[in-house]
């Protein structure tokens, strides 16, 4: 068709809930006074490293994306009968795009999507993207801290249920009670008949866990070290990339893989404005990813007030999609 001649999907409506800006500086250098020294994961995702990240999830060594989306797309009909018609899709996170449409394909005629995400810029962008997709769904994203408890727009067409949903097992970046909190905001956001799809990764392995974190091309490395990178441009600090090397670690006892960047030369380093000393060896912790085993989660959500209906895994047992409902 051309250009002159589509039909132009309405422009989504932003719910902007003015989540306080992270501070990105007060936070980083708070973090390398502390021991260990600790950055959280959340600021890997500036340009570079969300392509970076996308680049992980094609992979040959990092299964989870490609496993998830296999399970949801054996799974769909019996995700849909579960589910119900009439949902209000909640998202906690704006998504990558492929893995929320084939939800919203899948399910019987959903009411609208609401994906809830700090980053307004990338927010509206991917809820645009889905609107031109969905001509008939309303879109309707919240900008907000999803780990505190926001307020949810009402949908023009009445939902049966809400369903809150969380792919990827980004729930592996929490510590256990930061993990036990934000279920059960997710709880409280589901309302009396809400539920839950989650996707979880599984415990397994050390060689297969510590291959997904450590692949061949270097790719995982490049994600880890260009946190550094954009504390060199954004903070204007003074890292020297070639001294530290990215490490990812399984830690069984903690069930997760723990990256690192591991400084490899006694310095210290200029953080805008503030002197960081580094022992050699020293490492700066960038990223929790636990790993559950399945009975492990459905205690944890229990714990938030979920009731576990159904778990779904691969063959192999990598990857795990739960779907709870409140009780
Ligand atoms: C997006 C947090 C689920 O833990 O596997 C991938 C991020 N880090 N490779 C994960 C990540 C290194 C990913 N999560």
């Amino acid at each position: 068709m051309p250009d002159g001649l589509r039909k132009e999907s309405a422009p989504v409506r932003l719910l902007d809930l003015h989540p306080p800006r992270g501070d990105f500086r007060a936070e980083v250098l708070q973090g390398l006074t502390d021991s260990p020294k600790m950055i959280s994961p959340k600021y890997f995702y500036d340009e570079r490293g969300s392509h970076l990240f996308d680049k992980i999830t094609r992979l040959p060594e990092y299964y989870p994306t490609r496993t998830e989306l296999a399970i949801m797309d054996s799974r769909m009909t019996e995700i849909a009968s579960l589910v119900g018609p009439d949902a209000c899709i909640i998202e906690f996170g704006s998504g990558s795009g492929l893995k929320t449409r084939r939800l919203i394909e899948g399910l019987d005629s959903a009411v609208a999507y609401v994906p809830v995400e700090i980053s307004r810029e990338h927010l509206l962008m991917s809820a645009q993207v889905l609107a031109d997709q969905f001509p008939g769904l309303e879109v309707l994203p919240v900008c907000a801290d999803f780990t505190q408890a926001f307020e949810l727009p009402t949908p023009a067409r009445q939902a049966a249920r809400n369903l809150v949903y969380f792919p990827g097992s980004t729930i592996g970046n929490f510590t256990d009670p930061e993990a036990l909190e934000l279920l059960e905001v997710m709880h409280a956001e589901a309302g009396p008949s809400g539920a839950l799809l989650i996707g979880v990764d599984l415990r397994k392995d050390r060689q297969l866990l510590e291959k997904a974190y450590n692949d061949d091309a270097g790719v995982t490395a490049e994600f880890n070290l260009n946190l550094l990178r954009r504390i060199n441009r954004e903070l204007g600090a003074e890292f020297e990339l070639e001294d530290f090397e990215h490490r990812a670690v399984w830690d069984p006892r903690e069930g997760r893989i723990e990256m690192r960047l591991k400084c490899l030369t006694e310095q210290s380093v200029d953080v805008s404005g503030t002197r960081i000393p580094f022992a050699a060896g020293e490492d700066i912790v960038t990223e929790y990813s636990r790993k559950y085993e399945p009975a492990e989660f459905a205690a944890l959500a229990r714990a938030a007030g979920f009731l576990p209906v159904r778990m779904w895994t691969d063959e192999a047992s990598l990857f795990s999609m739960h779907y709870l409902e409140r009780d």
